[in-house]
């Protein structure tokens, strides 16, 4: 029987298959994440055409961000030094503390993000204080607690803890609401997991564990239930936005963590998705272009709010 039903009637051309899409991808739903560290600028070998920029350049890759229409950065710090009580962290003269003074100087009308973890401030390089080769949860959330606090003092608009230590979103909304802080938002790292995508990053913010790995606090990617428990949890603790991570590898998380809450969720495409997608358009094995559009387009059907993304700023010009 000749079919009645032809779905290639909606495919005829490009305005008929713009105005019957189902999902639209704005410059407005991009984070675009960016290193501030002590001293000179450095590019990011691990993260073609990422760099960790000077405080002396942080500010105008914020004004560039911003003329391209970003509305957020997430700001992660390379410090001085580190130690094992991460003093670097929350130190009001800090890498991140004077980023974000820089950052707000020069930018004003740009919202910035902080990341709020040890694991690039401490020897051991661990997301929470060590003893005796463990990371003790409670004993870190007062050090989390006032990195936020620090954070916000220099003028972050939202916080943003990646430690996976249980507790900590309680902990930081306390610390915040009794400094007269509450309406500084948390973005929460909230079902983060274990992931081998994290590589580049670790080298571009030299923030490996020295011993052992992360799987005693960020999840196993067997696990899919057991995301909407951290959720769940994290906005009992006050969270106002709630992340997946990393975000290819994790499409089914972010649809589920979609359908069970109401609060907006966020994914971050990660360092090891950018790097794959950035080597593979180098070799010519693929269109660099077509290929992030698809594939920030595929986090977003699949349920973020929110992308967080390397890519950002060289493709918010596609986006307005
Ligand atoms: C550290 C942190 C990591 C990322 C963000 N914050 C790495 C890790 O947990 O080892 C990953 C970001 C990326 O890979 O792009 N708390
Ligand atoms: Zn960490």
């Amino acid at each position: 029987m000749f079919p009645k039903i032809r779905p290639r009637r909606l495919r005829g051309s490009q305005p008929l298959r713009d105005i019957v899409a189902e999902t639209h991808l704005s410059v407005n739903d991009l984070v675009y994440p960016i290193f501030v560290k002590e001293g000179p600028t450095n590019p990011i070998k691990s993260m073609p055409g990422q760099y960790q920029h000077s405080l002396d350049d942080i500010g105008s890759v914020a004004v560039k961000a911003q003329e391209a229409g970003i509305k957020s950065l997430l700001l992660f710090g390379i410090p001085k030094y580190k130690d094992s009580m991460a003093t670097s962290a929350f130190e009001q003269d800090g890498v991140v503390q004077k980023g974000v003074k820089a950052i707000k100087d020069e930018a004003d009308d740009i919202f910035v993000m902080t990341d709020v973890c040890t694991c690039q401030y401490t020897n051991s390089g661990h997301c929470g204080i060590v003893d005796n080769g463990k990371v003790i949860n409670d004993k870190s959330l007062p050090i989390l607690s006032k990195i936020a606090l620090s954070h916000v003092k220099a003028g972050a608009d939202a916080v943003a803890p990646s430690d996976m230590l249980d507790g900590r979103v309680g902990a930081i909304r306390k610390t915040l609401d009794d400094n007269s802080y509450n309406d500084i938002p948390i973005v929460s790292y909230a079902a983060k997991y274990a992931s081998s995508y994290y590589g580049p990053f670790r080298e571009a913010c030299n923030s490996a564990p020295q011993h052992g790995d992360r799987k005693t606090y960020q999840m196993d990617y067997h696990n899919a239930r057991e995301a909407l428990k951290e959720i769940e949890l994290d906005i009992a603790e006050g969270a106002d936005i709630v992340m997946v991570k990393p975000a290819l590898c994790y499409l089914d998380i972010i649809c589920k963590v979609k359908e069970a809450t109401n609060i907006p969720v966020m994914a971050y495409n990660v360092s090891g998705e950018y790097a794959m997608i950035k080597h593979a358009g180098a070799a010519g094995l693929v269109d660099e272009r077509s290929m992030v559009l698809e594939t920030l387009t595929s986090i977003k059907r699949a349920g973020a709010d929110i992308i967080a993304t390397y890519f950002a700023l060289d493709y918010a010009g596609d986006l307005i």
